[in-house]
């Protein structure tokens, strides 16, 4: 075992890899075990993708690169590290992976009347997600990196969200690292993946199962787009599911299938579903409330008992000790409750843990803890220039 690294560090966090702009700055204690938010700013672009039904990639990588500086200023004012320059330096760096002219323009007017801040590292999502859209932050982390000479650390987006499931906090400030017993089973369930996946120790992963179509938050999405609700979907769907009385609307014949539900192994399938729902809302002539809420009941309903049957089935497989649910679809509390109910029914000695409301969608929050965790194991990359990867994979 490499021993821990003891000395307290902080770090500014950005995190680009889809419609969220966020920015964070977090400082750890000597062991890596709590970690305070000091600033953190986040700018959600959901509202300009709406119109496309979807996140728009070149429209994100244009919002990310304006926002991207202002947040950083914001974050780093909120943390009482932002010190301006009375007299702006020369930045002789020519920001090479930054294509964009404008972007480039800003990045260097900023640096060059900003002092160097007291952190010790700056952690940057670098993959899964859309590639223009990482680009845009791991240029920027590149470039701080390279006129602060502070090392910029690449973190994996999917381990930000299994590392939210596992903390601890009272006041979403503070977060303590909960006392976690290995083997981990992580049910990642965002807009991008669904995958569930073993962590024997920290940081070392093993596939267990992944959907061979769409991501279950993508299928919310689109189910969303067919009952004519907007995106992101996911919220809407839960809002309807939960408006449905029972009693006057049990006659109707909504019946969605569970795929894959009764096949041996750990791997999804949601596109069959929201076919289903295409033909289904097809067949209605003209789509009322009433229906609506119906299909998003039972759309919801046949979702959570797949994921229930698959994480039975994955934490009989794996023996795992812990079970962590991360992403952004883990703030659905009818998909919430059904674990919750599986582990204490079935698997009683099991740890369930699941992030803070506030961190289940994207943020930079759980990936500057990811990236101070890493340094205080002494596993961060070492490469000298970070690299977007798109379908980076944790496996
Ligand atoms: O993790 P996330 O913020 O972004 C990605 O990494 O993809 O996940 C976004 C997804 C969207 O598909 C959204 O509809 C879904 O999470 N989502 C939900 C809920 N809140 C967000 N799905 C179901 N129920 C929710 N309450
Ligand atoms: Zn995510």
């Amino acid at each position: 075992m490499i021993p821990l690294l003891h000395q307290s560090m902080k770090v500014l966090a950005i995190e680009t890899s889809c419609d969220e702009t966020a920015l964070a700055v977090i400082e750890s204690d000597t062991v890596g075990k709590t970690f305070s938010v000091l600033g953190s700013a986040l700018y959600s672009q959901a509202s300009k993708h709406a119109e496309y039904g979807g996140v728009y990639p070149n429209l994100a990588k244009r919002e990310h690169q304006e926002n991207l500086v202002p947040l950083t200023t914001k974050t780093l004012s909120e943390a009482g590290l932002l010190k301006t320059l009375q007299e702006k330096i020369t930045i002789y760096d020519n920001f090479s992976d930054i294509k964009e002219e404008n972007f480039r323009n800003n990045v260097r007017a900023f640096l060059a009347h900003t002092e160097k801040p007291d952190i010790d590292l700056i952690a940057v999502t670098y993959g899964p997600g859309l590639e223009p859209a990482l680009w845009s932050g791991v240029s920027f982390a590149n470039a701080l990196s390279a006129v602060w000479n502070i090392p910029a650390v690449g973190v994996n987006h999917l381990e930000g969200h299994i590392i939210s499931a596992l903390l601890d906090t009272e006041d979403n400030v503070r977060f303590t690292m909960h006392d976690v017993a290995f083997p981990v089973l992580s049910l990642l369930i965002s807009g991008g993946h669904t995958e569930l996946v073993l962590m024997e120790e920290w940081f070392s992963y093993e596939l267990v199962g992944r959907t061979k179509d769409d991501a279950v938050g993508e299928a919310y999405d689109k189910v969303a787009r067919l009952l004519g609700l907007p995106y992101p979907g996911g919220p809407h769907i839960e809002t309807y599911a939960a408006k449905l009385k029972p009693k006057t609307d049990t006659l109707k014949p909504f019946t969605l299938p569970r795929p894959m539900i009764h096949e041996q192994s750990c791997d999804f399938s949601f596109s069959g579903l929201k076919t289903a729902v295409r033909y289904m809302v097809e067949a209605i002539p003209s789509l009322s409330e009433s229906d609506k809420e119906n299909i998003a009941h039972e759309f919801q309903n046949a979702v959570r008992d797949v994921l229930v049957s698959k994480t039975k089935r994955a934490l009989d497989e794996t023996g795992a000790r812990t079970l962590a649910v991360g992403g952004g679809v883990s703030a659905n509390q009818n998909i919430r409750e059904a674990l919750h109910k599986l582990v204490v029914e079935e698997f009683p000695g099991i740890y369930f843990g699941y992030p803070e409301k506030s961190l289940t969608g994207d943020n930079a929050i759980m990936i500057g803890i990811a990236g101070l965790l890493r340094a205080h194991h002494k596993r961060t990359d070492t490469e000298k220039t970070l690299v977007a990867r798109g379908s980076l994979s944790l496996t």
